[in-house]
């Protein structure tokens, strides 16, 4: 938690209180005008479970990091039971574990797009309803989450209970394995949410913990954590990345309106520009390229630029792109046919893009090939900014995993349907409906 100076004053009022036994239960709260109350919210919005919704504190409530442990353990402590307030709202409420182990997946949720080849992870040290160290992985080479929650909790660690989304690695790699640095800390119990696939330690860390007389528990929002590293997941075990493929559509779903440079409002562009900060590669074809001459770089929020994927089977891409043109050319990889024009191939590796050949397929190039080599080269999770063509043969494919689509309150667009050529209904599960500014983003998973 980062320190806020705001949040570690003594509470003038009680904490568990207003908070815990009244707001969390009756959730609309109102008339809060403490200056800090967006801090507090936020903390608070991090330690319940998501079907509690917090809007507003209804009376002034300062929140230290104690104040924080006393209310989650207020929280899940008897009385709401002994008070008769048994059923749906209690529901709501989390257990303990399932609250610390919720902020090791948030945590380590921090580094997404950072992390890769390896998987996104969390861990929190708790001693006596206490978190007493927390962390996470920050980026590849760095070090694991357990040796950086272990590092903050000290010899508090002694005895105490290590939560964390992933199995601890077994295996020696850039750093050595974290069940060594978990046992030597002394925890006495680790709670994970799943195993590690990765064969080097799938299973093994839990054994050697287990070995180590340290109890072990597996499965604790497993579904969730899952979820966060579904690119790791993927690259491991179907060899391609993740697919998230995205795309902006007219109400009678077309990609394009004439003379129109964004389709989508500024609140879904922000939206775009989110995720192309937390993959680790956009992917394109080429009628995007030639039509839109798109940076994909992340502009509209704070963040790292994704790693540039083209599709174009005969090197059409125009030297004077702007993916070629970049500042790291290096950082983008164009995917063309092995007969592809000589001269102009040459004259985009000597602007300083990649350059990888995959063989020719209905309409383009074979994109499971194009998947299959970047999972190769440590590509954990692939967003589709591509136009229709492209969209279209990725799902037809079963290669996209999830598909995101921004209407825009337009009608009369241009150009093919949104997904082109995909024969029969694929059905969306899981929907998810948000609106971001006049936009209406639509989200589920394909399979
Ligand atoms: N609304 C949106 O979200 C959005 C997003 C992107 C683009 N657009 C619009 O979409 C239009 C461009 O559409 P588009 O469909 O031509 O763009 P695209 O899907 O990005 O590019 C299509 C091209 O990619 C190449 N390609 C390589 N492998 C392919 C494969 N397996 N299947 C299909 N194509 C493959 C093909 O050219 P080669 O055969 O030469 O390789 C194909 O012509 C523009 O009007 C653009 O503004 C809209
Ligand atoms: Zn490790």
């Amino acid at each position: 938690m980062e320190p806020n100076a705001a949040l570690s004053r003594p509470p003038t009022r009680g904490v568990l209180h207003p908070v815990a036994r009244v707001d969390l239960e009756m959730t609309g709260v109102h008339r809060h005008r403490q200056r800090d109350d967006e801090r507090a919210l936020g903390l608070l919005k991090e330690t319940v479970h998501p079907w509690v919704k917090i809007e507003r504190l209804r009376c002034p409530v300062e929140l230290r990091e104690r104040g924080l442990k006393e209310l989650v353990a207020g929280v899940r402590g008897t009385r709401h039971l002994q008070d008769g307030h048994e059923g749906r709202r209690l529901a709501a409420v989390t257990d303990a574990d399932t609250t610390y182990m919720r902020r090791a997946l948030r945590l380590a949720a921090r580094a997404a797009g950072r992390t890769s080849p390896n998987p996104l992870v969390g861990a929190v040290v708790v001693r006596a309803g206490a978190v007493i160290g927390e962390g996470y992985y920050h980026a590849a080479g760095e070090p694991h989450a357990e040796v950086n929650a272990l590092r903050k909790a000290g010899d508090g660690a002694r005895g105490a209970t290590l939560f964390t989304n992933l199995e601890p690695c077994a295996h020696h790699g850039r750093t050595p394995p974290c069940v060594d640095a978990v046992r030597e800390a002394g925890i006495a119990r680790v709670v994970v949410a799943m195993r590690d696939p990765d064969p080097r330690t799938d299973g093994k860390g839990i054994r050697g913990l287990r070995a180590a007389g340290i109890a072990v528990e597996e499965g604790l929002l497993r579904t969730e954590a899952e979820r966060l590293n579904a690119g790791f997941l993927s690259r491991l075990k179907r060899g391609r990345p993740f697919v998230l493929l995205t795309l902006a559509s007219t109400v009678d779903g077309r990609v394009a309106v004439p003379g129109r440079r964004y389709l989508s409002g500024k609140a879904a562009l922000r939206e775009v520009h989110r995720l192309r900060d937390r993959n680790d590669a956009v992917l394109v074809g080429i009628g995007t390229v030639l039509a839109d001459d798109p940076a994909l770089t992340v502009r509209e929020v704070k963040g790292r630029d994704p790693l540039r994927v083209i599709v174009d089977a005969d090197a059409r891409t125009p030297p004077t792109a702007k993916v070629v043109r970049s500042k790291d050319p290096q950082r983008t990889v164009i995917f063309v046919a092995r007969d592809a024009d000589v001269r102009r191939t040459n004259k985009l590796r000597e602007s300083g893009v990649l350059l990888v050949t995959a063989p020719r397929a209905d309409g383009g190039l074979d994109l499971s090939a194009v998947l299959r080599w970047l999972g190769e080269h440590g590509v954990n999770t692939v967003m589709s900014e591509a136009g229709p063509h492209v969209a279209g043969a990725l799902v037809r494919g079963h290669l996209a995993d999830r598909v995101l689509l921004l209407f825009s309150p337009v009608a009369g667009g241009d150009g093919p349907p949104a997904l082109e050529g995909v024969p029969t209904a694929s059905q969306l599960h899981d929907v998810r409906v948000r609106k971001l500014g006049d936009d209406l983003a639509l989200e589920g998973a394909l399979g």
